[in-house]
């Protein structure tokens, strides 16, 4: 699909698919901390797999599968649902490649708004920030970390 190099990393973006859960669990659960409650279960990814619109994107660098993508565009609007980076290969520019696929595809189907909630204080943010984002909203204890504590997520949105 497309190869992205930064630094000496080569990554390479790819369409995944419900064979892809297993590697997209274990990126999923490197990468976010159980005590923020963001993580989706499996079941929850499995279910919104196959649903129209939703679109996986792999990256694979030279250790196999490292980060994902997870979206959803419904007419004109485009969410980004899920990104997550193996904590081993973060840093290194997916992120930021799974960032600017989301962004290009949706946008080349049509989508004109572009959004994704986020917690409060997630160091993302300064990557959604870098490419256009902008806060709309807050929603009041929208996640709920392991231990029970309630954090705020943040709309972002994207225009065109
Ligand atoms: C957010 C995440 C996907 C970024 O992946 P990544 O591959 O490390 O990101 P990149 O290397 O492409 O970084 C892109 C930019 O984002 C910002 N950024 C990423 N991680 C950051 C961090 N921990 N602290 C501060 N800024 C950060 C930086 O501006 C960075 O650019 P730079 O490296 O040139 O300074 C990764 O940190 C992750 O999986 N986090 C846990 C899951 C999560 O919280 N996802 C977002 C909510 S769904």
């Amino acid at each position: 699909m497309a190869t992205i190099r930064k630094a000496a990393s080569l990554v390479r973006l790819r369409p995944g698919g419900i064979d892809d859960l297993d590697d997209v669990m274990r990126i999923m659960g490197g990468a976010f901390q159980p005590c923020f409650g963001e993580a989706w279960t499996r079941s929850q990814c499995a279910g919104i797999l196959p649903m129209s619109g939703v679109n996986l994107t792999i990256a694979e660098d030279n250790r196999g599968p490292a980060g994902f993508s997870l979206a959803r565009c419904v007419a004109d609007e485009a969410e980004l649902l899920l990104i997550a980076v193996d904590p081993a290969s973060q840093r290194s520019g997916i992120g930021q490649s799974l960032l600017d696929n989301f962004i290009a595809t949706v946008r080349h189907w049509g989508a004109t708004k572009l959004h994704l909630e986020v917690r409060d204080g997630n160091p993302a943010v300064a990557m959604y920030r870098a490419a256009g984002f902008i806060p709309a909203c807050r929603r009041r204890n929208y996640y709920h970390g392991a231990d029970g504590r309630a954090y705020d997520a943040v709309t972002l949105i994207l225009g065109q």
